[in-house]
């Protein structure tokens, strides 16, 4: 049930994080957090999937199962290209994956949770475990997990980035099976409403231009009293290979989907240069209710892949994310309007032969009205997504989006602070059977939320809370199914 037609979801059973994020030989690897045997998070291994183009998803053996050292957690994938690592023939290349085990202490039965290595020679069809596991441990920390490697060329080494505590630790290495700490990042940095998981770091231009900065993406679990639940943030500074300094003040919090339903994002490895582009997939849920969500005989799936750049706005570099554009090839149906004008009395009423849409509006925000677009099924529910010029913000209602007793929490209105450009606003939404995705401002706000429709949606109704707004372009795509719900 409610088995998303373009999003990636698990097969069968429990999946929560992407983990493993690389492209090689062609293939874009998907590896996820998933439990095998039951709907709920449980004993964790690696599931697999592959793709050509990061839309049609190629479902794969599980890759890693648990082993003398514990169960497997989250971690990364890279490409070892000049065998650094010593696991492969000489002069040949392949994939290593940096995962952390997780047990208990002997006697104390507290959770322990270490590094470990395993390796493929045969482009991730299979692994084997390196004999010397695990290459990292720490005695005191409990949370000590998440690591995201990546080879940092400047100074010919291999970087990891970990959840360690309250902060992250980088650590470095030669051959990724011995590792130094280098520095840490983190207390009384950005938000700390919840433990520290799932971070990456990299590298991105500015503008297009010559300069760069790094973003360091932190997921926070999100404490009880932390009214959103979980959710990811991210710093901009620099880094020289040993330390990352964040340009901003330690209370600036900049979040990077201010939906409720995006975490644990990270992002590919060893995309080649001539591609160049920053991929993220996210895990499409909040910790609070994760374990909640009514879709039957699977429960997981995760955001569209996004690519991210950095802008300036307003003075302020930000991250921005747009859908890739392979996501284009979907589009199966069109109707445009251009230079239409709505209001509560005269909307526009459209019947859709699918629930799987895309959406791309612009609005001129010259009449002040709130601008409302109606998800809806004929099961009277109805998801909200507008916007509201008075206080210029962007906002998803899922208080009447069909099963809201998912969670008390689940059913909210939420908003997120978006200044029109140039007196407009653009956004781009995404429909899928149990999901939707706004980008707003070519991706300069991107809000994320689970729906669960009493029956599918099949109707749009575009207008306002009052008076007319003009749209200056409104396209509505139907999108191809890749999976049945
Ligand atoms: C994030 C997380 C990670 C951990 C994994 C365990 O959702 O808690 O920190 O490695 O999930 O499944």
């Amino acid at each position: 049930m409610f088995r998303p037609g373009f999003h990636f979801s698990v097969p069968s059973n429990w999946m929560n994080d992407p983990n493993g994020l690389v492209y090689y030989e062609g293939k874009y690897h998907l590896f996820y957090q998933h439990h095998p045997y039951s709907t709920d998070w449980g004993t964790m291994h690696w599931g697999h999937a592959a793709s050509d183009d990061l839309v049609h998803w190629e479902d794969k053996p599980i890759a890693l199962f648990p082993d003398e050292h514990g169960t497997i957690f989250s971690g990364s994938c890279v490409v070892d290209w000049h065998n650094s690592s010593g696991f492969f023939a000489e002069g040949t290349h392949g994939l290593v994956a940096i995962f952390t085990h997780n047990d208990t202490y002997p006697g104390s039965g507290q959770p322990r949770q270490r590094q470990s290595l395993a390796y493929s020679s045969d482009k991730g069809e299979t692994w084997s475990f390196y004999s010397g596991n695990p290459v990292l441990s720490e005695p005191t920390l409990i949370d000590f997990r998440d690591p995201k490697v990546f080879w940092h060329s400047p100074s010919s080494h291999w970087v990891m980035v970990l959840a360690a505590g309250d902060r992250i630790q980088l650590y470095r290495s030669e051959n990724l099976r011995d590792w130094k700490l280098a520095s840490e990042f983190g207390a009384g940095e950005g938000s700390h409403r919840g433990v520290w998981e799932c971070p990456d770091l990299f590298e991105l231009p500015v503008d297009d231009g010559e300069r760069t900065k790094w973003v360091l993406i932190v997921s926070v679990g999100g404490d009880q009293d932390c009214p959103e639940g979980s959710h990811t943030q991210y710093f901009i500074g620099e880094f020289d290979g040993i330390r990352f300094v964040n340009d901003y003040s330690p209370e600036h919090v900049l979040r990077l989907d201010q939906g409720r339903d995006h975490y644990a994002g990270v992002t590919y490895s060893d995309i080649p240069d001539a591609d160049g582009r920053r991929i993220l997939i996210g895990w499409m849920t909040n910790l609070r209710y994760a374990g909640n969500t009514p879709t039957g005989t699977w429960r997981g799936a995760m955001t569209l892949p996004r690519v991210l750049t950095l802008v300036t706005v307003e003075g302020e570099i930000v991250l921005k994310q747009s859908p890739v554009h392979e996501l284009m090839q979907l589009r199966n149906g069109a109707a445009n309007w251009n230079d239409i004008t709505v209001s509560a009395e005269v909307p526009l009423e459209v019947d859709t032969e699918t629930e799987l849409l895309e959406l791309e509006i612009e609005m001129d925000i010259s009449s002040d009205q709130e601008l409302q677009v109606k998800v809806q099924s004929s099961q009277a529910c109805e998801t909200i997504i507008g916007y509201d010029p008075g206080s210029q913000r962007l906002f998803i209602d899922r208080t009447h989006s069909g099963h809201i007793d998912v969670h008390p929490d689940f059913a909210i209105k939420h908003n997120a602070p978006l200044a029109p450009k140039n007196g407009k606003i653009k956004l781009q939404l995404w429909v899928d059977r149990s999901a939707v995705e706004v980008y707003a401002n070519d991706g300069i706000v991107v809000m994320t939320d689970l729906i669960f429709p009493i029956s599918p949606v099949n109707r749009l109704w575009i207008g306002t809370n009052a008076g007319p707004v003009l749209l200056t372009s409104l396209k509505l795509h139907t999108l191809e199914s890749l999976r049945d719900a």
